[in-house]
């Protein structure tokens, strides 16, 4: 698995992957008025990975591409980033179905937990979650991540006003890091 910046030359393969997963991942993601096939073009792409590398540049945006040997398999960001006395993020991911189920989702978010903490020096990552959503939660669990509370109808996801567990991890609770606890779930 490789944690790599999102290339332009990613359009194509990131807009096939999009279209395949998309039962998997509509009811986790932010509602649109544009249907799900016009969302997911090479051009769209384009356009998303335009907004990501500004914020990156910015420092408001860790946009990053998974790779599983050497494919394309999903994104883990965080985003929202603020600094000052706050110095937290939003982290989101996901990842094709068709690698689920590997430990590869969560050694992605171990890794860019571990670079949030370190060298972007931020405090809190912080990770909401619809109640329905137990695979998310479970990877979040596992690297230690806690629940603080329950956001009333938060976000606009998949048509309406969904419910999440607000997660977080704060620098201080793993000072061995998020790559440790997640090497602690390798099969011996
Ligand atoms: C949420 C999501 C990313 C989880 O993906 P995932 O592949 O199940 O997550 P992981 O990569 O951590 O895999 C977990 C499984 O891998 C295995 N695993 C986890 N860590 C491991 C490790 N260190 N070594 C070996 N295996 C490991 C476990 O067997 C675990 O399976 P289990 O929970 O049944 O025991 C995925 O379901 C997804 O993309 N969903 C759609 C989008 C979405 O929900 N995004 C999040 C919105 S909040």
């Amino acid at each position: 698995m490789e944690l790599e910046p999102i290339r332009r030359r990613d359009a194509a393969e990131w807009s096939r992957l999009r279209l395949d997963n998309e039962d998997w991942l509509r009811p986790w993601e932010p509602s649109a008025s544009q249907p799900w096939d016009v969302r997911h073009t090479p051009a769209a792409f384009r356009a998303m990975r335009r907004v990501l590398a500004q914020r990156a540049r910015l420092g408001t945006s860790l946009p990053f591409a998974i790779r599983v040997e050497g494919r394309l398999a999903g994104q883990v960001t965080i985003d929202n980033v603020v600094r000052g006395a706050l110095r937290s993020g939003y982290l989101g991911y996901w990842i094709d179905r068709s690698v689920a189920g590997r430990g590869m989702a969560s050694l992605a978010v171990a890794l860019v937990c571990d670079h949030a903490f370190g060298e972007v020096g931020l405090h809190r990552v912080q990770a909401d979650i619809r109640p329905e959503n137990l695979p998310s939660q479970r990877l979040v669990e596992r690297l230690g991540f806690r629940q603080e509370g329950l956001l009333r109808r938060y976000l606009e996801i998949d048509g309406d006003w969904r419910d999440h567990l607000a997660y977080a991890l704060l620098a201080e609770d793993l000072p061995a890091g998020v790559l440790a606890r997640w090497r602690e779930r390798v099969p011996r």
